[in-house]
């Protein structure tokens, strides 16, 4: 099966996929990223259809701040521990405009993403707008890192 599949337009992306990127446009707007003025936002969709959001937290000591993702995920894990995630999606903008701008997951998000897929055993979907602005759904954590440190490593 295809890693990767790019979508050129917003329009064209399934109706779930739209609507988690919808959810995750309007979770921007409570971003707090006063230093970097780069709003993300993050919509986790749950097995069971539940919708977690989660936005960048940013700090004045730079390194404890946290991405949009990893709030997203993290908080879906500590309200519904036992309830599998199905897809997450990713957005951004400046601050000055209301329009998306690129963002694709960090390594430290897709090394906690691969966490959770290994835990719940079944893939997680990413959605993400790639640099040339077109959109990227990839089928699953571990192809977005290949080569991920997993509890393997430390049972070897
Ligand atoms: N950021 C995210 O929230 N997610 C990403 O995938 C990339 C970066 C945040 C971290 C920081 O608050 C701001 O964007 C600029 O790096």
């Amino acid at each position: 099966m295809k890693e990767f599949t790019r979508i050129e337009h917003l329009d064209d992306l399934d109706t779930e996929s739209k609507y988690l990127v919808h959810k995750a446009k309007e979770a921007t707007s409570h971003a707090y990223a006063p230093y970097s003025k780069f709003l993300v936002g993050a919509a986790v969709l749950l097995v069971d259809g539940t919708v977690i959001t989660g936005v960048n937290q940013e700090n004045a000591a730079y390194p404890s701040g946290m991405c949009a993702e990893r709030v997203a995920v993290f908080t879906a894990a500590s309200l519904h521990p036992d309830t599998e995630i199905k897809k997450i999606a990713v957005v951004a903008r400046k601050k000055s405009s209301k329009e998306l701008t690129p963002a694709t997951c960090c390594g430290s998000c897709r090394q906690v993403l691969l966490e959770m897929e290994n835990k719940q055993q079944k893939p997680i979907e990413i959605i993400m707008q790639n640099h040339d602005h077109s959109w990227i759904k990839a089928i699953s954590a571990a192809a977005l890192l290949p080569f991920g440190f997993t509890r393997a490593n430390l049972e070897k």
